[in-house]
């Protein structure tokens, strides 16, 4: 066995694009088990930028493979359009992407259904989506009566008929609530919808069954986690995260292989904190530091191009998602971003109200949103890291930093990184 999992521990954007790039030269292939085109990893190799959305990060590398697992959805405007893109920049799809059959479908209504909620005039009714139709279409999936499925494509009666009754449905409840809606053409949606199945027929499968051949015949997959475990929908900071298992927990039900074939996993963490959206975010800098962060990290979503919120790193949250998702070692990015402060902040505990302290994670976000962060403070360093290619390239106070993380959420720490680029990166001794 060689299969490894790459799992966010924070609330995204950590940059599992870059790790799961990094070691796709030990993998086959490489896994995608939930979430869609809300996520954006970006690569850069020697210089060149990729951004990579539904598309597994493996498919950057010559002769690996990408998987689009079941537990993700799929929106096939967006997914031909990034295929086009990759296309354009030189990047070879022939026989290399295989996408599952039983992925559910984003069809039009759900991205109008996301934009009833998130515009609601009610503040607490937004999340702060990527408005991607994520939301909407796992629910459909969940709630069974109305969701579509990419192998339903490949059966034109059944799919007419069900999308049919799908947006009857959807025509009545949307013209009571939208004063501007247009009710959908299911002719339209349908017609478009069997063209882009027709692109897409040469990579479609049953990828379950795929993955267990490829297994048999020694393959060693890679699962690329998209968002992060504090995202999750079960674990992460409910209401405000995704629609999926974000956290290790997906790739079960997401890829239809059993866990236990994989025995390396890996946590990627920042070494402060971002969160795009809304939510609760104890350790947030609302100051010049925040905007500092925000602008040497350039800190702006792949996605939907808002600025992240930026606060130090949460050892409290991190604890938590690490146990989470099992991970036995944690890849630790964007060092750099943090050279030239005085002095650096982690948060090792909560402080409630009534004065008690908390070495867990509340369940809650009432209570998460009550808790003050209890600091611990670092030294920073001022000394360019962004060439350090060895540990001990670092300075003392960064290698201190570092272990100090460590320490703090129970699991060593094998991968700094302290650039974009795939070199800019180093085991930790
Ligand atoms: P992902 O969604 O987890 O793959 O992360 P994103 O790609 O959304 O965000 C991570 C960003 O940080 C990307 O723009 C990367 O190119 C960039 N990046 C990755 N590692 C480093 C690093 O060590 N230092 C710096 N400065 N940028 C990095
Ligand atoms: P990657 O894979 C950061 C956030 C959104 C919002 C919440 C729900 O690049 O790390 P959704 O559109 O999923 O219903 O939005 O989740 N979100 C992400 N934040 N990185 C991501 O993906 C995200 N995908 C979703 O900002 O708060
Ligand atoms: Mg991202």
């Amino acid at each position: 066995m060689a299969s490894t999992c790459v799992v966010g521990l924070q609330w995204g954007d950590e940059a599992k694009g870059k790790i799961v790039d990094l070691l796709c030269d030990q993998h086959d292939v490489v896994v995608r088990y939930q979430g869609g085109a809300n996520a954006g990893h970006t690569v850069v190799v020697a210089g060149v930028t990729y951004k990579l959305s539904l598309v597994p990060t493996g498919l950057l590398r010559p002769g690996v493979h990408g998987v689009i697992g079941n537990g993700v959805v799929i929106h096939p405007p967006a997914l031909l359009q990034e295929i086009t893109t990759l296309q354009n920049q030189g990047i070879d799809f022939q026989g290399r992407l295989h996408i599952s059959d039983r992925a559910h479908l984003i069809l039009p209504y759900h991205l109008e259904e996301e934009r009833l909620t998130e515009d609601s005039a009610a503040a607490a009714d937004h999340i702060g989506t990527t408005r991607r139709g994520i939301g909407p279409c796992y629910r459909d999936k969940v709630g069974r009566v109305h969701g579509i499925r990419v192998g339903d494509l490949y059966h034109p009666g059944y799919f007419r008929e069900r999308l049919g009754r799908a947006i009857a449905f959807k025509n009545r409840i949307l013209s009571a609530v939208l004063p501007d809606f247009v009710p959908f053409d299911p002719e339209r949606v349908a017609s478009d919808y069997l063209s882009y199945a027709e692109s897409l027929r040469p990579f479609v499968t049953d990828t379950g069954g795929w993955l267990h051949d490829a297994l048999a015949r020694g393959s060693r997959l890679l699962f690329e986690g998209a968002q992060g475990s504090l995202l999750d929908v079960d674990h992460g900071t409910y209401p405000y995260v995704t629609s999926s298992n974000s956290s290790a927990a997906g790739i079960g039900p997401g890829a239809g292989l059993p866990p236990r074939l994989i025995d390396r996993w890996i946590g990627v963490v920042k070494a402060y904190t971002t969160r795009v959206g809304g939510g609760p975010f104890p350790t947030e800098l609302l100051d010049s530091i925040g905007d500092r962060i925000r602008r040497v990290g350039r800190e702006f979503g792949t996605v939907t191009g808002r600025p992240r919120r930026c606060g130090w790193f949460d050892a409290v949250a991190v604890r938590h998602s690490a146990r989470l998702c099992g991970v036995t070692e944690v890849a630790l990015m964007l060092l750099d971003v943090l050279t030239g402060l005085d002095e650096l902040r982690i948060a090792v505990a909560y402080e409630t109200p009534d004065g008690r302290t908390l070495s867990g994670f509340p369940a809650h976000v009432a209570d998460l949103e009550r808790c003050r962060p209890v600091y611990a403070t670092l030294p920073g360093w001022s000394d360019d890291i962004s060439t350090a290619r060895r540990w001990s390239d670092l300075p003392q106070a960064a290698r201190d930093y570092v272990c100090f993380i460590a320490e703090q959420i129970g699991v060593p720490i094998s991968i700094v990184s302290v650039g974009p680029d795939r070199q800019a990166t180093l085991p930790v001794a």
